[in-house]
């Protein structure tokens, strides 16, 4: 009898353990919000890629709210999870959270942006975001020809670590065509007395990105290129280069400066590949896009916290001053997309359907 109850007991503890191995999520997934297709994209491939790993996780967005993403981390840290990656809405109030994180035991994967100021980071997947601003300023200097020409600086939120490495990059290629007069800087009088500075602070920097931010929002970006030209004359018009932080963003600018009649022809920036600009690339309304490819990241992203479920480390391939430790780091590389190369480098290479388009 006794030896009944004890292989009872034994198979009713079986149950019960892997009744809450199962339930457990392993991997949560922060990301900071609904509202824009880029972590749309990041969530739907992030799906599909645990789906094929075998691993239990869960996504929760913060739309734009760090309480609430502090929230989120706390839900995913009482569901017992082993790795906390996280996209931060703003890479300083997170710090909070990621210590929350440390302390419960769980690993912190910053994705994308860089979570600032703590030592609670273990690692930090990501594209190669100065590069990202290099190819901005590449690609507007290579449709400059003679001096003078009219280029309008737009960036990203301040809170966001990438605003500023994107704009290092961008800085390092413009500056010195900014400094011989090739072009002339019309909506940030802190960027023209700055033109001599090939290597700025970040207060330098914070004090462009202060001029010009978008936020990351297509009503903040549309408000300020219709503020800049309002306040610009016929002069500064014409034909003009805007070096604009990202494709939803460059939509609002550059629908903005196309209804400004004075406004004969623009060359303008962007990133994330979004269906919208690939579009828009298409029909001559946008002329560039950075190819960030997500999954690449994702996938590094999950393979990190393979690693780290594993009890071994995810290999490193640089690292990133957080302003409180180097955060070990993989950095991947991005491609510039034009109407040149769009078909191959999105349709061809898999990353969109081609049904997403039209005239091709
Ligand atoms: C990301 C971009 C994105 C932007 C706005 C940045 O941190 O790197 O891909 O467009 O945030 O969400």
């Amino acid at each position: 009898m006794k030896r009944l109850y004890a292989v009872l007991f034994t198979l009713l503890l079986l149950t019960v353990l892997g009744t809450t191995a199962f339930a457990q999520t392993q991997v949560g997934i922060v990301l900071p919000t609904k509202d824009e297709p880029r972590w749309i994209q990041d969530q739907t491939r992030f799906l599909d890629a645990l789906k094929t790993a075998g691993i239990s996780a869960e996504v929760l967005f913060s739309q734009g709210d760090s309480a609430k993403e502090k929230a989120n981390v706390e839900t995913l840290i009482t569901k017992g999870i082993k790795v906390l990656i996280i996209c931060p809405q703003d890479g300083t109030a997170a710090a909070a959270a990621a210590d929350e994180a440390r302390k419960a035991g769980v690993k912190v994967i910053s994705y994308d942006r860089l979570i600032r100021d703590t030592a609670s980071v273990d690692y930090y997947v990501t594209f190669d975001s100065v590069q990202v601003g290099a190819a901005w300023g590449n690609y507007l200097v290579s449709k400059a020809a003679g001096k003078g020409n009219n280029l309008y600086l737009y960036a990203g939120a301040a809170s966001d670590n990438n605003a500023f490495l994107f704009f290092q990059g961008a800085w390092s290629i413009l500056q010195p065509k900014i400094a011989d007069g090739t072009f002339i800087v019309r909506n940030s009088n802190k960027a023209v007395a700055l033109m001599k500075k090939a290597a700025l602070t970040r207060d330098d920097q914070a004090s462009i990105i202060g001029q010009v931010t978008t936020n990351w929002s297509f009503s903040d970006a549309k408000n300020k290129a219709e503020a800049n030209l309002t306040s610009a004359s016929a002069a500064m018009k014409g034909t003009v280069y805007i070096c604009a932080p990202n494709d939803g963003t460059a939509r609002s600018i550059a629908d903005t400066f196309a209804a400004d009649k004075q406004v004969k022809k623009y060359y303008i920036t962007g990133q994330d590949a979004e269906i919208a600009s690939i579009q828009y690339i298409i029909d001559g309304k946008q002329s560039m896009t950075v190819l960030k490819d997500v999954r690449t990241l994702v996938s590094d992203a999950i393979a990190a916290a393979v690693a780290y479920i594993n009890g071994s480390v995810p290999a490193k391939t640089a690292t990133y001053n957080n302003g409180k430790i180097e955060v070990p780091a993989k950095p991947t590389a991005i491609i510039t997309v034009t109407k040149e190369n769009v078909k191959a480098t999105i349709v061809d290479s898999g990353y969109w359907p081609a049904s997403n388009f039209t005239g091709f």
